[in-house]
C-alpha cells in the first residue's frame, strides 16, 4: 500500500513537470540548530523596540509606548524549508482560523485554500467567517509552475507572531487549483509581498503588505531570514525555519554591513546583476545577459533559477574547475542526484559562487557569494551509507531568480521605502562554526554597462509570477531507485577524483 501511494505521488508530480525535463524532487532539508558564533557589531539593546509610527521617511521614536512594535516577538516566526517554502501562522476570519502561510516574494495576491484538497489538510471555511466578504470577482494566478483560481473577498487578519494589531486585507478564496499545493507541504495559502503591479486581477487589488503598513503604520520594510541552509543533519526537534521581520530589520539576525542594492523597477524585487564568478573566473558574458529578462529576488523559488545562456556557462565553468570526473549530465539538469560515501567531503570539490549587484551608487557594485554547501544540497535519508546531493540551481526562460538557494546565505531587507534590497551576512547561514556566505565590495562597476536591466518588456499577458517550489519527491525518488537504479553509471556514486 505505502509503495502504491508513494508512487502515485512520484507519477503525479513527475507528470506535473514539463516532459519531465527535470523532477522537481523536494528536499527535506533540516535546519541547522544555530550556534552562531559571531558577535555582532550593532548595539543590541537599544535598538530592538522601534517605533510602530512612520513618518514616511523611516523610523521615528514612538512617543506611546503602546505603539512600538517589537522585532524579537518576530524571531523564529517562520518554518518549512527552501524546498516546500517557508510559511508563517495567520489567524483569518472571525473567529480566527489558524492557517499557514507561503512566505513569497514573487507575487502580490494573498489567497488561501477555501475548499478541500488532497495536499492540504485544513482551508479557510468563508462560511464561519463573520467578516469574510466576498466581492464576487473572481481571480486567477498563473506561476512559472502551478495555478490556482478563485474569488475575491475581504477579511480581517492577524499575525500571532508579527506586528500587533487586526488588519482588513483583500483575500482571494481559492476554488481550484493545479500543481500549487505539492505533497508534502504544510501551508495553505499563499502571502505575495510584491508590489501592486503583479496584483491580479488589477493593481487595484491592494496587497496584504501595503494594508499592513497603511493600517498599523509600521515602516514601510519587511526583512527575511531563511535558515534551511544546506545542512542535512540537526538534532534539533523543532530547529527554527526563519523569521519574517515585519517594519524594519532585527540586528541580532546579522553580522557586519547591509549592503544596499536598488529596486530596478516595483513589480518583482527587481535588481541588476552586474556579474557571476565562479570561484575566482568571471564568465565574461554581457551583463544584459545576466537580467533578461529581468533579474528578481524571489523567496518562493527554491533554487538559483538563470537565463539558459548564464545557466550552460556556470555548469560549464563548476565542471572544467571542480575535481570530479564523469559528472554525469542528470546531476546538472536536476534528474540525478550525486551520491559520495558519508566520509567523503564533497564541497571541496566544487567552487564558490558570487554574484555582483549594482550598488546604490551607480559607478559601485558589492558581490554575495554563496559556498557550495548552498548550493548542492544534501537529500536526507537517502541511503545510510551514502550522502546524497542535488543541484541548487536551474535553467530559466523567465529571467534569473534569487531563490532560496541563494538567500538562505543571507538576511535580505526588502526596504521599500527607500526602493532598495538590503543584503548581510544571516546569522544562521553557518555551518560547523563557519559561514556558508560571504558578501563583499565596494568594487568598481565601470567594467560593466551603465544599465544592465535595459528594456525590460512587460507584457501583461505573458506575465507568469514566479513561486516555484521544487515539489516533495526527492525521498521517492531515491526509494524508487535506490533498488537498482542508483548505480555506478547512472548515478555519480563513489566519484573518483582527478
Ligand atoms: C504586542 O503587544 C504586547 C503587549 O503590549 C507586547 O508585549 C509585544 O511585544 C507586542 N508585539 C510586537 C510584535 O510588537
Ligand atoms: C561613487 O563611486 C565612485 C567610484 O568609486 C566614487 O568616485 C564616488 O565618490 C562615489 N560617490 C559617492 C556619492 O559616494
Amino acid at each position: 500500500m505505502a509503495n502504491i501511494a508513494l508512487f502515485s505521488i512520484w507519477a503525479f508530480v513527475f507528470s506535473l513537470n514539463f516532459g519531465a525535463t527535470y523532477c522537481y524532487f523536494s528536499i527535506p532539508l533540516k535546519i541547522y540548530p544555530g550556534k552562531y558564533n559571531f558577535t555582532t557589531e550593532a548595539n543590541l539593546s537599544s535598538d530592538r523596540v522601534v517605533a510602530l509610527k512612520s513618518d514616511g521617511e523611516g523610523l521615528s521614536l514612538a512617543s506611546d509606548p503602546s505603539g512600538t512594535v517589537n522585532f524579537l516577538d518576530m524571531v523564529n516566526n517562520l518554518q518549512g524549508d527552501s524546498g516546500r517554502g517557508y510559511y508563517i501562522e495567520m489567524s483569518i476570519g472571525t473567529p480566527g482560523q489558524k492557517l499557514n502561510i507561503l512566505v513569497d516574494t514573487g507575487s502580490s495576491n494573498f489567497a488561501v485554500a477555501a475548499a478541500p484538497h488532497p495536499f492540504i489538510t485544513s482551508y479557510f471555511n468563508t462560511a464561519l467567517s463573520s467578516t469574510f466578504q466576498s466581492t464576487g470577482r473572481s481571480v486567477g494566478v498563473r506561476y512559472t509552475q502551478g495555478n490556482w483560481e478563485g474569488v475575491l473577498g475581504t477579511d480581517l487578519v492577524s499575525l500571532p507572531k508579527g506586528p500587533n494589531g487586526t488588519i482588513a486585507i483583500n483575500i482571494a478564496a481559492i476554488q481550484l487549483s493545479d500543481s500549487f499545493f505539492l505533497p508534502g507541504i504544510d501551508w495553505q495559502g499563499i502571502l505575495g509581498l510584491a508590489y501592486p503591479m503583479l496584483a491580479r486581477p488589477d493593481s487595484s487589488v491592494e496587497p496584504f503588505f501595503n494594508s499592513v503598513v497603511n493600517q498599523l503604520g509600521i515602516p514601510n520594510m519587511f526583512s527575511l531570514q531563511m535558515c534551511g541552509a544546506g545542512l542535512s543533519d540537526s538534532s534539533a526537534v523543532n530547529p527554527p525555519a526563519g523569521s519574517l521581520i515585519m517594519g524594519g530589520a532585527e540586528p541580532t539576525l546579522y553580522r557586519g554591513s547591509i549592503w544596499y542594492t536598488p529596486i530596478v523597477e516595483e513589480w518583482y524585487y527587481q535588481v541588476e546583476v552586474l556579474k557571476l564568478e565562479v570561484g575566482d573566473q568571471s564568465l565574461n558574458l554581457d551583463c544584459k545577459e545576466y537580467n533578461v529578462d529581468k533579474a528578481i529576488v524571489d523567496s518562493g523559488t527554491t533554487l538559483l533559477r538563470l537565463p539558459i545562456n548564464v545557466f550552460n556557462a556556470v555548469v560549464e565553468t563548476i565542471t572544467r574547475s571542480s575535481q570530479i570526473e564523469n559528472f554525469s549530465s542528470g546531476f546538472w539538469d536536476g534528474t540525478k542526484l550525486a551520491c559520495w560515501k558519508k566520509d567523503e567531503n564533497p564541497m571541496e570539490l566544487f567552487p564558490k559562487l558570487s554574484i555582483y549587484l549594482r550598488a546604490t551608487n551607480a559607478s559601485q557594485s558589492f558581490r554575495i557569494t554563496i559556498l557550495p554547501q548552498l548550493y548542492i544540497q544534501p537529500i536526507v535519508d537517502a541511503e545510510n551509507n551514502l550522502g546524497c546531493f542535488r543541484f541548487g540551481m536551474s535553467p530559466s526562460s523567465s529571467g534569473l531568480v534569487i531563490g532560496a538557494t541563494v538567500m538562505e546565505g543571507f538576511y535580505v531587507v526588502f526596504d521599500r521605502s527607500q526602493k532598495k534590497l538590503g543584503f548581510a551576512l544571516s546569522s544562521c547561514a553557518v555551518s560547523d562554526g563557519k559561514p556558508l556566505s560571504e558578501i563583499a565590495g565596494p568594487f568598481s562597476a565601470a567594467d560593466v554597462a551603465a544599465d544592465c536591466s535595459g528594456g525590460v518588456l512587460k507584457e501583461p499577458v505573458l506575465w507568469m509570477i514566479s513561486y516555484a517550489l521544487v515539489a516533495v519527491c526527492a525521498l521517492i525518488l531515491i526509494r524508487h531507485r535506490d533498488r537498482g537504479e542508483i548505480t555506478d553509471e547512472s548515478s555519480l556514486v563513489r566519484h573518483r577524483i582527478k
